[in-house]
């Protein structure tokens, strides 16, 4: 097992690249450090040779609660940079990009899977995207992705109002491509692991098939998202509502 730091764990077996988030106590809430170890990661297994899939996933009750929040009150714009520079490289990652969904996402652990090859899930997952509870605006390329995806009323409801999504439902709107019983999660690695009697070949040009029309209109979204969440950062109500939410006053 490579600790590229203790928050995130990476180990590369039969062309799986496995990437843990690894901080349970704070419900794997991303800090700059760990958008940076992402990007690292994917910018590094996309020139590894014998990386055929990258797949997220975590440790604990959660996948993760999204953008750590005490964080973002100590340099709000250099997150947005980073944030940013993680969407890019998932848009232009070359192999598969795979999340297991271990349990609830929240914010931008949701947003991003949109842009994902695949996604599986926990039955104990739900997807939400509170942004309007927080002050803050779609990311991920969800405004682009999620209408497209899940319908313009659902992705409505999430995008403006914070619905939150059970696994089922994420299956039927095809956010989710396949529901684990929690206690059988493990199946998935089964699963993935036919990968190795298959043609990387043949897969990778697929993926260079499926991504081409979309990864000009993906990065220009990302760019309009990021520029919006800039100006929200200057507003004096996002810093009140993510005070709100260190001082418990606004738990979702
Ligand atoms: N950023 C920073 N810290 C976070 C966090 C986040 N996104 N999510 C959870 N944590 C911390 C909590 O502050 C708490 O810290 P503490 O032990 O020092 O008090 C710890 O993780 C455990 O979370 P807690 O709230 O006690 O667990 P819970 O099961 O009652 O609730 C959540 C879990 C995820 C529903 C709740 O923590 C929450 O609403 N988090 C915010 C999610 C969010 O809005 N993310 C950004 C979306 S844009």
């Amino acid at each position: 097992m490579t600790h590229v730091n203790s928050f995130i764990l990476s180990t590369l077996e039969n062309g799986i690249q496995k990437v843990v988030l690894n901080k349970p106590a704070r419900k794997n809430a991303l800090s700059f450090q760990m958008y940076k170890e992402l990007k690292m990661l994917l910018n590094e297994s996309a020139k590894n040779n014998k990386v055929l899939i990258f797949v997220l996933t975590a440790n604990g009750d959660f996948f993760s609660s999204g953008n750590d929040i005490t964080a973002s009150m100590e340099s709000l714009s250099v997150s947005i940079d980073t944030i940013k520079e993680l969407i890019d490289t998932i848009i232009m990652y070359p192999k598969l990009l795979i999340a297991v969904v271990n349990g609830p996402a929240i914010g931008i652990a949701t947003t991003i899977l949109g842009i994902f090859d695949i996604v599986y899930a926990s039955d104990k997952a739900y997807f939400q995207t509170p942004f309007s509870s927080l002050g803050l605006v779609a990311e991920g390329c969800s405004s682009y992705t999620f209408p497209r995806l899940l319908g313009h009323s659902k992705a409505g409801d999430m995008l403006y109002l914070g619905y939150k999504m059970n696994a089922q439902e994420a299956k039927q709107h095809g956010l989710v491509s396949q529901v684990y019983n929690h206690d059988s999660l493990e199946e998935v690695w089964n699963y993935l692991n036919k990968i190795s009697t298959l043609s990387s070949q043949s897969i990778l040009a697929t993926k260079r098939l499926v991504s081409r029309w979309n990864k000009e209109i993906l990065l220009k979204v990302n760019e309009e998202e990021m520029e919006e969440l800039k100006k929200l950062f200057e507003s004096p109500e996002l810093i009140q509502r993510l005070l709100n939410f260190l001082s418990r006053k606004n738990k979702l």
